[in-house]
């Protein structure tokens, strides 16, 4: 579980050598923008020790993903959140914005997918997205993601989308 391939990505469990790329990640405005905005470098290591403990506690939980020439690409992964008080398992992923448009997200959300159904055999994931980030939105309806709610995330409008096994 520490690794997986797509096709043309490399993922790697989140360890704390990713801070530096996760921070310059998190403070593109543009990456950020449905991420709850730019963050700091503090916000990013404090998100980094959240991330690794969640691995330590579940097993499973981000990771960092790279071309195949070894460029940091973006993060994704699987993990636990609170939605509106329900503990769900959600499937997230961001990309540095050189890198969009070219289905990386697609391509790492089936892989995401994958890894939850069938080789964690959880009942079901969810998506949790701004209402307004449609290319978020798209990646999840073209993988058979049901929009299931409105809800909110940081306070802003957003959906959830579920899979299920
Ligand atoms: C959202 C994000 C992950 C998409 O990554 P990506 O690799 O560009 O996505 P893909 O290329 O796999 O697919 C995007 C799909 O949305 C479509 N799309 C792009 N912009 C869109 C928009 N504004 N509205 C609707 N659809 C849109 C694309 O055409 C594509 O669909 P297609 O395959 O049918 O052509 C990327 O923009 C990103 O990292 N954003 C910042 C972080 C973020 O918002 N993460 C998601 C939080 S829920």
């Amino acid at each position: 579980m520490d690794h997986f391939v797509t096709d043309r990505l490399t993922a790697e469990r989140l360890n704390e050598s990713h801070l530096a790329d996760l921070v310059a990640l998190h403070q593109d405005p543009e990456v950020s923008r449905y991420l709850g905005g730019v963050r700091s470098a503090e916000t990013t290591k404090a998100y980094l020790d959240v991330n690794m403990a969640h691995w330590d506690r579940h097993g499973f939980g981000l990771w960092t993903l790279r071309t195949r020439e070894g460029a940091f690409a973006g993060r994704a992964g699987i993990r636990h959140i609170l939605v509106d008080d329900v503990d769900e398992i959600e499937i997230f992923y961001a990309f540095k914005r050189e890198f969009w448009g070219r289905g990386f997200a697609s391509e790492t959300a089936t892989a995401l997918t994958k890894i939850g159904l069938s080789r964690l055999m959880l009942p079901s994931l969810i998506g949790l997205v701004y209402v307004e980030n449609g290319a978020s939105r798209r990646v999840l309806e073209k993988l058979n993601y049901l929009l299931e709610k409105s809800t909110k995330r940081n306070g802003i409008d957003g959906v959830m989308y579920r899979i299920r096994q």
